[in-house]
């Protein structure tokens, strides 16, 4: 099968016109990657042809062997479904979990996404918190919830408990709440490691003042992670921005109850009393 029949780059493609259709991916910001099945990839194995191996600047051994669908660094959202070829890359990892090889795409040069260590380990924590089942991380910068990095306190609680408060179904849809890395520079290890530290138990990570990584099974419920989560952000932002403070919310026992019928786990820290 041609790489770009299949149906799991088709998937991809959509998603990153989503993002675009949302307004998260200005010039080349946000990036995405997934990990590819085995019968996936050997599917498409007719076209694959492995270049020179590169450094990913950390190190993954839970990787791999494994391959994975990802945007090049520099590339647009807005161009993927257009020059796909030109735009996004499979890559192998090594069996050490060190090196990557891209085996199809970014035919006009180029290299994987600069988040590649991001992405990485957080594939590689997820894949082990999930036993497997997680296959999708996405990066974009949507605006409300980069705007609520300058006024809420970077604090796990507070925005996770202030973003649950906006929409019902937010506690049902990320129950084990949202974590928050404070102001780090992009790019590099470090910032991988402290992300990857919070995707151990969420689902969810905000960047302050630059955007918002979501991990998930599918393209779907990645995708719908992010929506919900930003959704709720606007709401918040409008709500913040009418002046007046909240006049009322949902109150801790009523998401207690919540939790109750739908069958969720929401930790207390998040349902704090509030001065
Ligand atoms: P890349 O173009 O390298 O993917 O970078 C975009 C971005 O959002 C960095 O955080
Ligand atoms: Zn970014």
């Amino acid at each position: 099968m041609k790489v770009l029949d299949a149906e799991f780059v088709q998937g991809f493609m959509r998603m990153a016109t989503d993002g675009w259709d949302q307004g998260w991916h200005e010039r080349n910001g946000g990036n995405l990657s997934y990990r590819i099945k085995e019968e996936e990839i050997a599917s498409v194995e007719e076209e694959l042809s492995p270049g020179e191996w590169l450094e990913i600047g950390t190190s993954v051994p839970e990787l791999a062997g494994e391959y994975f669908l990802v945007t090049g660094s520099g590339k647009y959202m807005r161009n993927i479904s257009i020059k796909p070829e030109d735009c996004i890359c499979i890559i192998e990892l090594d069996e050490k979990g060190e090196n990557y090889r891209i085996c199809w795409g970014l035919v006009n040069g180029g290299k994987p996404t600069s988040e590649l260590p991001s992405h990485l380990m957080n594939h590689e924590v997820k894949k082990k918190v999930t036993k497997g089942r997680c296959r999708v991380i996405y990066h974009a910068h949507p605006a409300n919830t980069i705007a609520l990095t300058f006024v809420l306190p970077l604090e796990d609680e507070v925005f996770t408990r202030e973003l649950w408060e906006m929409a019902t179904e937010c506690p049902v849809v990320f129950p084990e709440g949202i974590g928050v890395v404070p102001w780090m520079v992009p790019g590099g290890r470090d910032i991988a490691v402290a992300t990857s530290e919070l995707m151990k138990k969420y689902n969810v990570a905000i960047w302050a003042h630059h955007g918002m990584f979501c991990a998930g099974e599918d393209f779907d419920l990645t995708f719908g992670l992010m929506h919900t989560v930003e959704k709720s952000a606007e709401i918040l932002v409008k709500v913040l921005s009418m002046g007046q403070g909240k006049r009322q919310t949902i109150r801790p026992d009523e998401f207690r109850h919540l939790a109750v019928d739908f069958h969720v786990t929401l930790p207390e820290k998040f349902l704090y009393e509030k001065q």
